[in-house]
C-alpha cells in the first residue's frame, strides 16, 4: 500500500490556452511552443486498482480518456470509487456533469458544498439511485476509497465566484474550501488547489508531509491586473501567490516537506513555460511544476 497521484490537469479554471485570452502564455500553448494543461483535477489511489478523482473539472472528459488507470475494466466497471469536490468553483464541479452516464460513486463534500450543489437541479443528473451523496465533517477521517484514508479540513478561501455578494470575505474558514489530507501505507500528503494564505497552523499541519501539492495560481498577486488580463488581484479571488514574503514559496519553506508541485495553475502564471525565470527560481526552491499526467508514487 501507498499514495499514487496523478494530476488530470495542472491549470486553473479557464485552463491553458484559455478560450478567449490572448496573453503570452496562451498564444504559446496555442502554437505549440508550451505544452496545454487541462483544468484543475488529481486522481489518487492507496492501492492502485481503486482510484478517487479530487475536483471534477469541466476537461474530466478527454482526462479520464487520457489516464489508463481509470479506464473501464467491463462494460460498465470502472475503477472510480468515488469523486471529491474541494469547493463548489466551476472547475471544480462542472465535470461532474460529465459523469452523468448512470455510472455508481460516491461524491464526498462537506455539506456545505453539497448544500450549493443540491441548489442547482442541473446537478440531479446525477440520479440518486447512482450517485451517493456523502456530507463530510471537517477533521473527520473518512475512506475516500479502500485502502485510502482522507481527512478534510478548512482553509482559507471565499465562496464560489457565481455566489459573491456585494461584500466578498476572501479569507474565510468554514465549509466552503477545504484541503485533503491523504493516508495510506504510512504516507502523508496534502492536496490544496485553493488557499488565500498560509497561517501557522497551516504549515504545522503539513510540517514533515510526503507530499503536498499546493495552490499554483499566481506568480504575483497583481500579474493579472498587470498583464492587462483582469481587475482582480489574487487575495481578490482567494488564491495566495507564489512569490512574495507572503507567498507560497516562503510560507513553505523550511517545513522538512519531502516532496512540494504547484497545481491549479492561471494561464497568466509565469511558471508555465517550462524556460521562464520564475520555474527556474521555483524548482531552485525544491518545488515542481504540476503538469497533466505527472505521476507521483509515495
Ligand atoms: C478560482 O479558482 O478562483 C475559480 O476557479 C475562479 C472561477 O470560478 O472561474
Ligand atoms: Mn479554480
Ligand atoms: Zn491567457
Amino acid at each position: 500500500m501507498s499514495i499514487k497521484l496523478r494530476i488530470l490537469g495542472a491549470a486553473a479554471g479557464g485552463g491553458l490556452p484559455q478560450w478567449n485570452c490572448g496573453c503570452d502564455n496562451c498564444n504559446a500553448a496555442r502554437e505549440g511552443r508550451i505544452a496545454p494543461q487541462t483544468q484543475s483535477s488529481v486522481a489518487v489511489s492507496g492501492n492502485g486498482r481503486d482510484w478517487a478523482v479530487l475536483n471534477a473539472s469541466p476537461d474530466i472528459r478527454t482526462q479520464l480518456a487520457a489516464t489508463p488507470e481509470l479506464h473501464p475494466t467491463g462494460l460498465r466497471e470502472l475503477p472510480l470509487r468515488s469523486v471529491l469536490v474541494t469547493n463548489g468553483d466551476i472547475d471544480h464541479v462542472a465535470g461532474l456533469l460529465v459523469l452523468r452516464e448512470s455510472q455508481p460513486f460516491t461524491l464526498f463534500a462537506t455539506a456545505d458544498i453539497h448544500g450549493t450543489l443540491a441548489a442547482n437541479p442541473v446537478f440531479d443528473a446525477l440520479r440518486a439511485d447512482c450517485v451517493t451523496r456523502t456530507a463530510v465533517r471537517l477533521d473527520q477521517p473518512f475512506d475516500l476509497a479502500p485502502d485510502l484514508s482522507a481527512t478534510l479540513f478548512a482553509v482559507p478561501g471565499k465562496v464560489p465566484l457565481y455566489l459573491e455578494g456585494a461584500e466578498v470575505e476572501t479569507g474565510l474558514l468554514g465549509e466552503q474550501t477545504v484541503g485533503v489530507e491523504l493516508r495510506a501505507g504510512g504516507r502523508r500528503a496534502y492536496y490544496i488547489p485553493g488557499c488565500a494564505h498560509v497561517p501557522d497552523w497551516l504549515a504545522t499541519k503539513l510540517a514533515g508531509a510526503d507530499l503536498v501539492m499546493f495552490d499554483g495560481t499566481l506568480w504575483t498577486d497583481n500579474e493579472m491586473i498587470a498583464a492587462g488580463l483582469s481587475q482582480k488581484t489574487g487575495q481578490r479571488m482567494g488564491h495566495i501567490s507564489i512569490s512574495g514574503p507572503q507567498g507560497s514559496m516562503a510560507q513553505l519553506a523550511r517545513l522538512n516537506i519531502a516532496k512540494k508541485i504547484f497545481v491549479h495553475m492561471n494561464n497568466s502564471n509565469p511558471v508555465l513555460d517550462p524556460a521562464s525565470p520564475q520555474t527556474a527560481i521555483a524548482q531552485a526552491q525544491g518545488w515542481i511544476i504540476g503538469r497533466d499526467g505527472m505521476e507521483v508514487s509515495l
